[in-house]
């Protein structure tokens, strides 16, 4: 790497997903290095995370129980709403039935063996409302999840109960998809603690958990919650608290140019998600959307951006951000190595595309859309 830019750093304090064989051992994941355990002095090592809190047992509070009841975390599902007992008993047979559910289909696909289904399940306890002081406090619940709905109301009450009771080891997180660290982290008595995990639906299933630390987070507890999810098998990222995090913010623009083209009647809705499916997503499960500049080169992207832009009469739209314009007005074409993101020696750049090619190759085997060749 000939000079480190303020991306690249920000990329090597990631986990950046490179390949699809092994997202961990990616050629650009070895080459940046991974920051994650650089910082000293974690609140507690991640090892002694064995044991979780959920509050809120909904759709994401069950699907985060699972994952974590999958890589065998004792997992405390709170309630934090006042129910009668009825109310309470038909929300814990739901519950129950949810989970499962989820973990014995995942045995039938074949992620654990159908004899520790019951080991899995046996590691989660149903508390109501009345209880979640006293389970909150307890030393060994070392990571709290809120999951309780997006209400500011909700979010309030639940928040202060839980910093309230949470011992000075225990890291809590909200799993809120809109409202920023700063504004939830004004509940909690010690918001250093405290951190937003974006994790995204299914929650058992899709690796990525956005973090976003507050001003306040201390550093050490966005390391050990880091290290804890890498340690169940999660691949967590971090952004500032800003709008919709990563995935969300550039997904909601691709679904909305998606919506746009079939209500132009540009393509159907099928054509249009055939494309998504098997040229977009094979693209970026492998490449990620800074790669792909890079690869292509700069000025491609600015081009096209221009194009769009006036042809689609588009207004701000498809307008190519300054970093891309500066890059491109600085002479920097990108691609052949010397890219906006990722700088690579000529060696290095031939061994990363190869891993890419053969990446791309093992997804489209695997979905059974490799090219028909002639060679026999
Ligand atoms: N659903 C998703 O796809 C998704 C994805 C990422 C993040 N999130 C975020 O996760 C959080 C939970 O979302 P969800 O989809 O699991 O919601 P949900 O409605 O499925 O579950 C919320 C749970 O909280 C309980 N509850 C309801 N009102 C309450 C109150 N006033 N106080 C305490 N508990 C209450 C409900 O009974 C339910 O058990 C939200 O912040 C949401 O933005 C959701």
């Amino acid at each position: 790497m000939t000079e480190k830019s303020q991306s690249e750093t920000s990329l090597s304090s990631s986990s950046t997903p490179g390949s699809t064989r092994n997202l961990k051992e990616s050629f650009l994941h070895r080459k940046l290095g991974d920051s994650s355990s650089s910082t000293r002095g974690s609140i507690h090592d991640f090892k002694d995370v064995s044991t979780a809190a959920t509050v809120g047992p909904g759709r994401m509070g069950v699907g985060i129980a699972i994952a974590l009841l999958l890589a065998g975390v004792r997992v405390y599902m709170l309630d934090a709403k006042e129910r009668d007992p009825t109310e309470q008993e038909i929300l814990w047979e739901r519950v129950t039935a949810e989970l499962r559910e989820g973990v014995n289909s995942l045995a039938e696909l074949g992620l654990l063996l159908k004899e520790d289904v019951e080991g899995a399940l046996s590691r989660v306890s149903f508390h109501p409302n009345e209880q979640l002081e006293e389970i909150i406090g307890c030393r060994e619940v070392g990571f709290v999840v809120e999951s309780v709905p997006e209400i500011i109301t909700a979010k309030e009450t639940v928040l202060s109960r839980i910093g309230r009771s949470a011992h000075d080891g225990a890291i809590i997180t909200s799993a809120t998809s809109t409202f920023l660290t700063d504004d939830l982290a004004r509940y909690l008595e010690h918001p250093e603690h405290f951190l937003n995990a974006h994790w995204l639906n299914p929650a058992f299933l899709i690796p990525l958990v956005e973090l976003s630390p507050g001003s306040a987070t201390d550093p050490a507890v966005t390391t050990a919650t880091r290290e804890f999810l890498q340690s169940i098998g999660k691949v967590p990222v971090v952004c500032a608290p800003s709008p919709g995090f990563i995935v969300p913010r550039i997904q909601a623009l691709a679904m909305n140019e998606a919506a746009r083209i079939v209500e132009e009647g540009i393509a159907t809705a099928e054509d249009v998600d055939m494309a998504c499916r098997v040229g977009f997503g094979i693209r970026f499960a492998v490449l990620g959307l800074l790669e792909f500049i890079d690869w292509g080169g700069c000025d491609v992207l600015y081009h096209a951006s221009n194009y769009l832009q006036r042809a689609l009469s588009a207004g701000e739209r498809y307008a190519p951000p300054a970093i891309v314009e500066e890059h491109v007005n600085a002479g920097h074409s990108g691609g052949r190595g010397h890219g906006l993101f990722y700088r690579f020696e000529e060696h290095e750049r031939v061994e990363y595309q190869r891993e890419k090619l053969t990446a791309y190759v093992a997804l489209l085997r695997h979905l059974d859309l490799l090219p028909h060749t002639s060679v026999g």
